[in-house]
């Protein structure tokens, strides 16, 4: 399971409400870098009695979700967050048996019943690494960046429309400090999204600025 430590390491995930209230939520997995992943990728369904019960993307023999969605309900993405040293992961893991950062997103679509009770598991649950979960619900102002420690939430961010943060964007850094100026995909997608603007934001242009962090991180790279 040492493949998804690094699928998320230049992962970029937004929350965004329009003027209207509806949430949009979008994430890249930046696959130019790890082509192999794009190959082994897959679009699961896990049904319950009949129906969809949530969705998500995952990989091949592999069993956690970084990405999924619980249908009329709320969304999930995780991006990695550097923390902590191996050892301290590896002891989480076997001695104190917490879950994988992607069992829980799988475990939470499975059992969250709205956003609220959907951001309580995340941010509480206990995990074998330091991770960055985006929440996305259905109703306004349900929107929430997790900072995560193994144990319990180093920090929730939630959406503010009413004082005009009708975007959360995460990347691989904790929001409230400044990112390495190598790899500052955060005020590029600032930009993007500041020049959409709240009126024009929903799916396809959400998708525009992912197009174009895209090629800032080529760029970058380069
Ligand atoms: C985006 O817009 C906000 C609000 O107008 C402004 O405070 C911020 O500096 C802008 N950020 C960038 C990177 O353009």
């Amino acid at each position: 399971h040492s493949l998804p430590c690094s699928v998320c390491r230049f992962c970029t995930s937004i929350v965004a409400q329009d003027d209207i209230g509806n949430i949009y939520h979008g994430r890249n997995l930046d696959y130019g870098f790890v082509d192999i992943l794009s190959k082994i990728t897959l679009d699961v369904q896990f049904i319950k009695s009949g129906q969809v019960a949530y969705q998500g993307t995952t990989f091949l023999g592999y069993v956690g979700l970084w990405t999924g969605q619980s249908p009329h309900k709320f969304t999930i993405s995780g991006d990695e967050r550097d923390g902590g040293r191996w050892w301290e992961n590896a002891i989480a893991a076997f001695l104190n048996r917490n879950y994988p950062v992607s069992w829980l997103v799988r475990d939470t679509l499975s059992e969250a019943e709205d956003f609220q009770s959907a951001v309580l598991r995340l941010a509480g649950i206990p995990i074998i690494a330091e991770v960055y979960y985006i929440v996305g619900g259905v109703s306004p102002k349900e929107g929430m960046v997790i900072t995560r420690n193994r144990r319990g939430p180093a920090d929730l961010w939630p959406l503010d429309p009413l004082g005009g943060a009708w975007f959360r964007v995460e990347t691989n850094y904790d929001h409230w400090t400044t990112p390495p100026p190598f790899d500052d995909r955060r005020t590029a997608a600032i930009k993007a999204l500041n020049a959409t603007g709240q009126h024009n934001i929903n799916f396809d242009t959400l998708f525009k600025v992912f197009l174009k962090l895209c090629i800032v991180v080529a760029l970058q790279v380069l």
